[in-house]
């Protein structure tokens, strides 16, 4: 201790030196410093004018092909996204009368209700908490009461609100009396073509406006689409619908109506509602699923060598869309391309068409269903109502209970 102590002093001048040495050594470190920071920030200024530069050329050459596009296809211009904030509004069970039942799903049965406040009737959604977490659905009947409150369009069922019990979750939706368009296909065997087409139409503006929200649906199929009593369309169930920008992995949908790209669980995104629509579209004219078969694995095989037979007399208008539609290479398919839902409006198979006109619901419907009341069901099949009850969930094992509070 005491040696370091003596050294310490006796080196003093020494000591003087050097601080002066290191602080000139600072001084011209300090300089060298500045002089590199202004040399960085000159080569960042630099890279970044460059880059508005080569943006603001990006965006002049994307507004001239917006020009050349303009005639080509017709923007559906619906609303964009966050027009709402999406609020999930709850409902009194004790306000609803149950009534008959009108079809039944994967969780349980939709029913028509009164609500005994305003005499309306509506459509109750009711799904047996037990049969969701058996089959690990939480998330998808999540996001299905959430997306149903975040969509407001003409060809889209209403939500009404939610609320649940010990056993049930229960959704309220707009009752639509017209029917499932699959009834009424099945009914008459094919559509003409015009009617067809007119159907269709309203589904790519639903799709095109869902999309615009980065909501994708993924089970389109006739047993989803109702008729309103007015013969427009009005698509439920959102039990596989999704927000989502990229890709996503779940296996779901219908084995018929299944993309590609999901059979080979490869990640799907939008294009697979676009696929649907021309599955939906060859059914409807032809009056039969282009992969049908019985066995589901042979749909599979069929979805995936991708032969699509048309019956004699097709028209070729519907077959050129139909194959632009179901087309596996996701670089080729219409809606998945640089212009989006206009390749699809644009093309000629709905050269006659009055979007502005079909989106106001100005358009005389080819077919108007028969409905004598506001509760009128006899368009649905009908169902026995021997639906056994549900167990009641124990409240600490609940994970419904907390949902939209
Ligand atoms: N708003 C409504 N108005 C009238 N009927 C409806 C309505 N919503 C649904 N339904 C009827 O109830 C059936 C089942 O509803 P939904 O498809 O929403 O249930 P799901 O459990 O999701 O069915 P799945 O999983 O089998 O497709 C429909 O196919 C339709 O017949
Ligand atoms: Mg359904």
């Amino acid at each position: 201790m005491e040696k370091d102590k003596k050294s310490s002093h006796g080196d003093k001048k020494e000591k003087k030196d050097k601080n002066k040495k290191d602080k000139d050594k600072k001084e011209k470190k300090d300089k060298d410093k500045d002089k590199k920071e202004k040399k960085d920030k000159d080569k960042k200024d630099k890279e970044k004018k460059e880059k508005k530069e080569k943006k603001e050329k990006k965006d002049k050459e994307k507004d001239k092909d917006k020009e050349k596009d303009k005639d080509k296809g017709i923007e559906l211009n619906q609303q964009s996204k966050n027009d709402d904030d999406g609020k999930v509004r709850s409902i009194k069970l004790s306000d609803y009368e149950m009534g008959d039942t009108l079809g039944t799903g994967s969780f349980g049965r939709v029913k028509i209700a009164k609500n005994k406040k305003t005499g309306e009737f509506v459509a109750m959604k009711i799904m047996k908490k037990i049969e969701i977490l058996k089959s690990k659905q939480a998330d998808h009947i999540a996001n299905e009461i959430k997306i149903l409150s975040m969509v407001h369009h003409p060809f889209v069922i209403t939500f009404g609100g939610f609320t649940q019990d010990e056993k049930n979750l229960y959704l309220d939706l707009e009752l639509i009396n017209g029917g499932e368009l699959f009834t009424y296909l099945r009914g008459v065997g094919r559509f003409p073509l015009d009617q067809a087409r007119f159907y269709i139409c309203q589904i790519i503006c639903i799709f095109d406006y869902l999309h615009g929200k980065d909501i994708i649906y993924r089970d389109l199929k006739p047993e989803n689409i109702l008729i309103h009593k007015s013969g427009y369309l009005k698509l439920t169930d959102f039990g596989f619908a999704k927000i989502v920008e990229g890709r996503t992995y779940t296996l779901c949908g219908t084995p018929e109506y299944l993309a590609p790209e999901i059979i080979l669980n490869k990640g799907h995104g939008k294009p697979v509602d676009w696929w649907t629509c021309g599955i939906l579209l060859y059914e409807m004219i032809a009056g039969i699923d282009p992969f049908s078969d019985d066995d589901p694995m042979m749909v599979y095989q069929k979805i995936l060598k991708g032969k699509i037979k048309f019956p004699s007399g097709f028209d070729s208008n519907a077959k050129s869309i139909i194959k632009h539609l179901l087309d596996a290479d996701l670089t080729k398919r219409y809606g998945n391309l640089k212009n989006g839902v206009k390749d699809i409006t644009g093309h000629r198979f709905f050269k006659n068409v009055e979007w502005d006109k079909l989106l106001k619901k100005e358009i005389e419907p080819p077919y108007i269903p028969k409905v004598k009341s506001d509760d009128d069901v006899s368009n649905f099949s009908q169902y026995p109502d021997s639906d056994t009850p549900a167990p009641q969930i124990k409240k600490e094992e609940d994970p419904f209970l907390d949902w939209f509070q």
